[in-house]
């Protein structure tokens, strides 16, 4: 029999939490199948925080678990965050009682998805998270069900908004990596923790879920490579724009070799390409099928509004009835993820040294590139005051990686390169 009402549990009342008891309050004509969603009960960390929100109306519940598990909720949705502890208890206890759940959590589904997919699956229910990559811009549904006719081999962008508002932030007006990011914790943008955005883990847990939903592989987060934005100085930033680049915090899934490489690193995109042209918070993301070609999508990948109504679009989806695979395939038909031997993977990089200022030196760093079969695209030497030497700065043309990696170990060892040199990779995009 049709439903009349959906009783929802909300549990986690943060940003994301406020947005969607905001939305609908606002939205009671948001009915996709006619029925309406009514929030009956929530869970938060403290029931008496000041919020510009009511939740005078709602059942309250101390445990999320317990909000799970009562009998008057009929959809669970988690907003409270975090790969372990009460998110994923209160997660795993719903599905096993064959309640559909919505969740936001991309560090939950890029390390647990796989056997919660199985336990949805098993049940029978959904299992839903459309604002946990890019906010609300549509990247889950946008892979699981319009490009599933197509075999996508690449899915690359920009999954990070603090990191890139930080990278716009520093080019702009020329300010310090540490000084965008204690102003970005005083606005509220940044986590006062912030190591998750800026060592690139936030992105790396939406670009392993992207890669299950492109691929039809078990989500792997700990197959991930991770490097973040917080070696990132002022200087590669000027240095890149000379050479006519932009850093910005890519975060790809590739298909190659019979493998998939999931990585997340500063790299260079040039200037007027998309991914360069992506400013502040904003979110932005590359795929290419086979068939479609390339699509490119970009909008706001965080804030209560917009990851709301990723929220509100999947509580459609539970409410009109649509059921799909929660990656790519049935749970249980998903491969294994076999990840790419780094040694072959090709790319062109940028690296920059800080040389001694006398004859000969660009010869020798010259000479040690020829010698591993590294060729030199073009070159820069800068002076900088007070740099206490002289920066010099390089791109290559193609090389394999792991034998660029080894050339600037022997440019490190040179008598005449005065600190580590700074590696960045120029993006393939
Ligand atoms: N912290 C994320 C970002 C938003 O800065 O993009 C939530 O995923």
């Amino acid at each position: 029999m049709a439903k009349s009402h959906w009783r929802i549990g909300v549990a986690g009342l943060g940003t994301v939490g406020g947005g969607l008891v905001k939305f609908l309050a606002e939205r009671p004509d948001f009915a996709p199948a006619g029925a309406r969603a009514e929030i009956v009960g929530v869970s938060a960390r403290s029931k008496d925080r000041l919020r510009d929100f009511d939740i005078g109306g709602y059942r309250w519940f101390e445990d999320p678990v317990a909000l799970a598990a009562d009998p008057d909720v009929d959809v669970f949705v988690e907003l409270i965050g975090g790969a372990e502890g009460p998110a994923k208890a209160a997660v795993e206890t719903a599905l096993k009682l064959g309640k559909p759940v919505i969740t936001a959590n991309k560090a939950l589904i890029a390390t647990h998805g796989a056997a919660l997919a199985v336990l949805a699956e098993a049940h029978d229910v959904p299992l839903l998270f459309e604002a946990a990559v890019m906010g609300g811009t549509p990247a889950v549904k946008m892979l699981r069900e319009a490009m599933v006719g197509d075999e996508v081999d690449t899915v690359a962008g920009i999954l990070n908004g603090t990191c890139n508002y930080i990278l716009t932030e520093m080019e702009a007006r020329s300010r310090t990596f540490a000084d965008v990011l204690a102003e970005a914790q005083r606005l509220g943008y940044a986590e006062a923790d912030p190591t998750t955005d800026i060592g690139g883990f936030d992105a790396a847990h939406k670009i392993t879920i992207l890669a299950a939903l492109a691929f039809g592989c078990a989500p792997n987060f700990a197959a991930a490579e991770i490097e973040g934005v917080d070696q990132i100085e002022l200087l590669d930033i000027k240095l890149a724009h000379d050479l006519g680049y932009r850093i910005r915090l890519v975060a790809s899934a590739v298909r190659a070799d019979g493998g998939v490489s999931v990585r997340v690193h500063p790299a260079l995109a040039p200037l007027g390409h998309p991914l360069a042209e992506t400013r502040g918070a904003l979110n932005a993301l590359f795929i290419e099928g086979r068939r479609i070609g390339r699509i490119f999508i970009q909008g706001p990948g965080a804030g209560a509004g917009p990851t709301a109504a990723a929220v509100a679009a999947d509580i459609a989806d539970v409410m009109t009835l649509a059921r799909r695979p929660v990656f790519q395939a049935a749970a249980t038909t998903l491969a294994p993820f076999t990840g790419v031997d780094a040694a072959h993977r090709l790319g062109k990089a940028y690296i920059r040294l800080l040389v001694k200022d006398q004859p000969g030196v660009i010869a020798a760093v010259s000479e040690t590139l020829a010698e591993a079969g590294v060729s030199i695209d073009s070159f820069l030497q800068k002076s900088v005051e007070d740099a206490g030497g002289v920066p010099i700065v390089l791109t290559t043309h193609a090389s394999p990686e792991s034998v660029i990696l080894e050339a600037v170990e022997r440019i490190a060892a040179l008598p005449a390169v005065l600190e580590r040199p700074r590696m960045l990779r120029i993006a393939r995009v």
